[in-house]
C-alpha cells in the first residue's frame, strides 16, 4: 500500500508542477461534448505523464485517465486519474484546480491522493490509515446541523439543458445554510469536506476519475459518502453526497424534498 501511495503522490506533484507552471500561460483550448466542457493542451500533457508513470511503475496494472481513455491490460488493480480537475477555472487562470489519482483493487478503493499545485497542499488517504494534508492528519468538521454549514455544489456538463432541474436543488440549499459554493473542483471540494473547510458536497452526474481519491479521503477523515438516497456510494453512480456525516441525514432529507414528485 505504501508503494502505490508514494507513486500516486509522486505522479499527482510532477503532473501538478506542469500545471502550475502552465496556467497563467496561453493554452490551446478545444471544445469536448458541449461548449462547456473543455480540455487544453495541458490536461492531455498531465494525463500522459501521470499515465506513463503508472505503466512504467506497475505494467500488470489497468489505467482509466479521463483524457487517454483506458489502457494497460485488464487486472484486479484500477487506477483512476483526473489529470486536471477544474479544467474550466485553469482555462480561465483562476486559481483553483487539482490532480486526482485513486488505486482500486476490486470493488474495494486502496489509495487516494488529490494534488492543489498553487497552495502545494497534497491531500492523501490510504484505506485504514487516516487522511492526510501534507503529511498532518486531518478530520471533518464537527458542525452539527445545515444552518451552521458551509456546502459545495457543481454542476454537470448538461447544465444548459437541464438549468431549472440543478437550481432547484441550489436554492434548496441556499436557504437552509450558511452558504453554498461552486468551486469547480470537486476532488477538491471532496477534499474541503474531508479536512473541515466544508461541511458537506453533492453534484449530479460526476465521473469516477473525480470521486475516487476524494471519496476515501471523506472516510478515512471520518466523513460519510453515499448517494442521494443514503446507499453505498458507486463512483460509476449519478449521484454523489458527502459530509462530515452529522450532517448527513439532513443532507439526505433535503435531497429527498427536492426531488419528490410535485
Ligand atoms: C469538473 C469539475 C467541476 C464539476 C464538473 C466536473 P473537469 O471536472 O470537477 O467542479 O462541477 O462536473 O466535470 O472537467 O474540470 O475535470
Ligand atoms: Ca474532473
Ligand atoms: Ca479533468
Amino acid at each position: 500500500m505504501k508503494q502505490f501511495l508514494t507513486v500516486a503522490q509522486e505522479a499527482a506533484q510532477q503532473a501538478g508542477a506542469l500545471l502550475r507552471a502552465n496556467w497563467l500561460e496561453p493554452k490551446t483550448i478545444e471544445i469536448k461534448t458541449d461548449i462547456v466542457d473543455l480540455v487544453t493542451n495541458v490536461d492531455k500533457a498531465a494525463d500522459a505523464l501521470i499515465t506513463n508513470i503508472l505503466h512504467a511503475r506497475f505494467p500488470t496494472h489497468k489505467v482509466i485517465a479521463e483524457e487517454s481513455a483506458v489502457s494497460g491490460q485488464e487486472s484486479p488493480y484500477r487506477w483512476y486519474i483526473d489529470p486536471l480537475d477544474g479544467t474550466t477555472n485553469f482555462a480561465h487562470s483562476f486559481p483553483h484546480f487539482g490532480v486526482s489519482i485513486a488505486l482500486a483493487h476490486e470493488s474495494q478503493m486502496l489509495v487516494g491522493v488529490v494534488y492543489d499545485p498553487l497552495r502545494d497542499e497534497t491531500f492523501c488517504a490510504s484505506r485504514g490509515n487516516g487522511a492526510t494534508l501534507n503529511g498532518s492528519p486531518i478530520h471533518v468538521s464537527p458542525s452539527p446541523t445545515l444552518d451552521q454549514a458551509l456546502v459545495l455544489t457543481g454542476f454537470p456538463y448538461d447544465r444548459r439543458k437541464r438549468s431549472e432541474f440543478y437550481l432547484r436543488f441550489y436554492q434548496a440549499f441556499m436557504v437552509r445554510t450558511q452558504g453554498v459554493r461552486r468551486s469547480g473542483s470537486a476532488a477538491l471540494d471532496l477534499c474541503y469536506v474531508a479536512c473541515g473547510r466544508a461541511d458537506a458536497f453533492w453534484e449530479w452526474r460526476l465521473h469516477p476519475w473525480d470521486t475516487a481519491a476524494g471519496a476515501l479521503i471523506v472516510e478515512e477523515a471520518g466523513g460519510r459518502m453515499s448517494n442521494f438516497s443514503d446507499e453505498p456510494f458507486d463512483i460509476t453512480g449519478e449521484q454523489t453526497l458527502a459530509s462530515n456525516g452529522l450532517l448527513h441525514q439532513e443532507m439526505v432529507e433535503v435531497l429527498r424534498q427536492v426531488l419528490a414528485p410535485r
